[in-house]
């Protein structure tokens, strides 16, 4: 065999041992560790923690050394948190490439829940914009608990007088995406045609909402049972999935905002006009690259065609979640909610998340 075959064929092994290697050690799920002595004289709330990777059965209730605020840090009284499905992809560590920030083997960081609403407890020595009995709402690791301690310039914002806890603590990222989905990757103008694949679900609940708000005229895509639902929140037409299949009816699109991704770029693309957007919000399940090919395909894809098929990850701040506040407030988009859990029963939450089948938002009332 010439040198130059050798070569190549040496650093083809090598590099297959490196992605198999890789591949190993991130979808290794190591032993939980026990969960660490609360000092004597530590004030204690009650938390979920998670301290391995694994199906809902890692979560553990119990009680957590309450955390302090530092001085540009706020702590809230948490009242009610909702579930997303971020929860349980951070649960199980997958798609395991999400393990490069979340941690290798175990979690990195063993609390749980983003959305919350509460009430400020007390605020560090430099906080200016909360104090002591202020309403808010945001989003931050750990907020299945009884206190969540966010950064003043963070995801946190007052909550309206007339939105409930349990409302306000439905929209962070639910209702974040829709609206950066919407308005940054959709840039949806008054009178675009907009369907909305996925309408029932927590994101598409807001999308719905939202969009009408935006003066789109609106389709809802989703299943027999919720077509009245998704009808009551304002959609102006709703396409019952278990009937008709929307790249195949004909109706072209503006602008396509994808919860599901059941079905190809390709089909996606028939449904849409000719200078159209499809945004990518979610995708297939699975660990390993299945939830990639779609955003894959869209970016490879998309410089050759005059349609723009473009992905997103929504980012939390506090801007959107005041314009989340002043629609809620002024009735514009009223939070779906499904189920209701209490704190011990986060477990049991993430079980029906993950079924898929959620109408709307999962509650989780702390108090
Ligand atoms: N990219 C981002 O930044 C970002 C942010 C948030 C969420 N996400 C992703 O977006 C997706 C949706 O999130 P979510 O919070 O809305 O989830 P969710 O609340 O769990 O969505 C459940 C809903 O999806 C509906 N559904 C299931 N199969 C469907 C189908 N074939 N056609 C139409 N609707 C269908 C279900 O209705 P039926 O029971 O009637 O089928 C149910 O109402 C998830 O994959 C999530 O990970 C991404």
């Amino acid at each position: 065999m010439k040198l130059r075959y050798k070569i190549t064929n040496g650093i083809l092994v090598v590099v297959a041992v490196a992605i198999v290697s890789l591949g190993l050690v991130l979808s290794h799920n190591s032993a939980c560790d026990p969960a660490p002595a609360v000092a004597r004289d530590a004030e204690t709330m009650e938390a979920i923690a998670y301290r391995c990777y694994g199906s809902p059965e890692v979560l553990e209730f119990g009680d957590v050394e309450k955390p302090t605020p530092q001085d540009n840090e706020v702590l809230v009284r948490v009242h009610a948190a909702s579930v997303n499905p971020l929860d349980w992809h951070y649960m199980r560590g997958a798609p395991y490439l999400m393990r490069l920030s979340s941690g290798i083997g175990t979690p990195a960081d063993t609390r749980m829940g983003v959305d919350f609403a509460g009430t400020v407890e007390s605020v560090g020595s430099k906080v200016t914009r909360f104090k002591p009995g202020d309403e808010v709402f945001g989003g931050r690791t750990g907020a299945f608990a009884e206190y969540v301690i966010v950064p003043e310039d963070r995801a946190l914002v007052l909550k309206p007088a007339d939105v409930t806890f349990e409302q306000a603590a439905s929209s962070p990222i639910a209702g974040i995406t829709a609206l950066q989905a919407l308005r940054d990757q959709g840039k949806l103008q008054a009178g675009q045609k907009v369907l909305i694949n996925g309408a029932s679900g927590g994101v598409g609940t807001f999308a719905v909402q939202i969009a009408k708000s935006f003066g789109a005229d609106v389709t809802g895509v989703c299943s027999t049972r919720n077509v009245d639902m998704v009808r009551s929140i304002g959609a102006d037409h709703v396409i019952d999935y278990k009937k008709e299949n929307y790249t195949e009816a004909g109706q072209r699109y503006d602008l396509i905002i994808d919860m599901v991704g059941n079905h190809s770029l390709m089909a996606n693309r028939k449904a849409l006009e000719p200078d159209g957007t499809l945004v990518l919000v979610g995708g297939e399940k699975g660990d390993w690259i299945a939830p990639l090919k779609g955003p894959i395909k869209a970016l490879l894809l998309s410089p050759f065609v005059d349609q723009e098929l473009v992905i997103i990850l929504a980012q939390l701040n506090q801007d959107d979640l005041a314009i989340l506040a002043d629609l809620m407030q002024a009735g514009t988009v009223t939070p779906v909610i499904d189920q209701r859990f209490r704190l011990d029963e986060v477990a049991d939450a993430i079980r029906y998340s993950e079924a898929g089948r959620a109408r709307g938002k999962i509650i989780i009332n702390i108090r």
